[in-house]
């Protein structure tokens, strides 16, 4: 097993061939793929696009990609630490399962991501988006120490309930992220 990180509930590790049944069990439900696709992943999809996607990142870019996240009890979902067109930038993500919401893990999965872009990474900015009616999404970011840039529209063919209010960009700088640790 390859660990990204751990942290002091969580062990992020990389994704392998073999956990598929995983991200199916994730993407099926409905409440958890409200503010992305709105209905479950098909496995056919799991098994040929997103797997393959994950797995194709770890060989391009040996520092990032989306990760498991398991706690004691096993599987609680994934965070993401991805590339951007900017090689200074990484975004970050997270998709729990909805019995590991309410517990502090994407807030503290992601605030570990941040400091890992910072000190090891050496990344000068880090920054994720969201429907701006994905709330539970906004606070994570605003408590993992990222702050509200702008709302951007992008266009759909078939937009999810909320697509009118727009996504929105949060992001954090290395001199903002070091003044908040030891100022
Ligand atoms: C977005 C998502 C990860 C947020 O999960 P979450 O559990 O609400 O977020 P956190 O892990 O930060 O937990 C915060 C909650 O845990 C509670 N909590 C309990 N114990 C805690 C602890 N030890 N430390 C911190 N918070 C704790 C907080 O009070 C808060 O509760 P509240 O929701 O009642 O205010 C989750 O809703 C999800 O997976 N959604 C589907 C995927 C998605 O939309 N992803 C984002 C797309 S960009």
């Amino acid at each position: 097993m390859t660990v990204y990180l751990e942290t002091e509930r969580l062990r992020l590790r990389r994704f392998t061939a073999g956990d598929v049944e995983l991200l199916v069990e994730l993407d099926a439900d409905p409440e958890v793929m409200r503010f992305l696709t709105g209905e479950p992943t098909p496995r056919d999809e799991v098994e040929s696009v997103v797997l393959p996607g994950i797995l194709k990142v770890y060989d391009e870019y040996p520092e990032l990609g989306t990760f498991a996240a398991e706690d004691a009890d096993g599987f609680a979902g994934w965070f993401g630490i991805q590339p951007t067109a900017d090689p200074g930038t990484v975004g970050v993500g997270y998709r729990l399962l909805r019995s590991a919401w309410g517990n502090g893990y994407a807030t503290e999965g992601t605030t570990a991501l941040i400091a890992r872009a910072f000190e090891d990474l050496g990344m000068m900015r880090v920054e994720a988006d969201t429907m701006a009616v994905n709330h539970r999404s906004r606070s994570v970011m605003r408590r993992s120490g990222l702050r509200f840039e702008k709302v951007f529209h992008v266009h759909f063919d078939d937009p999810l309930p909320g697509t009118e209010f727009g996504e929105v960009l949060y992001s954090v700088d290395r001199t903002t992220w070091e003044a908040g640790r030891h100022g």
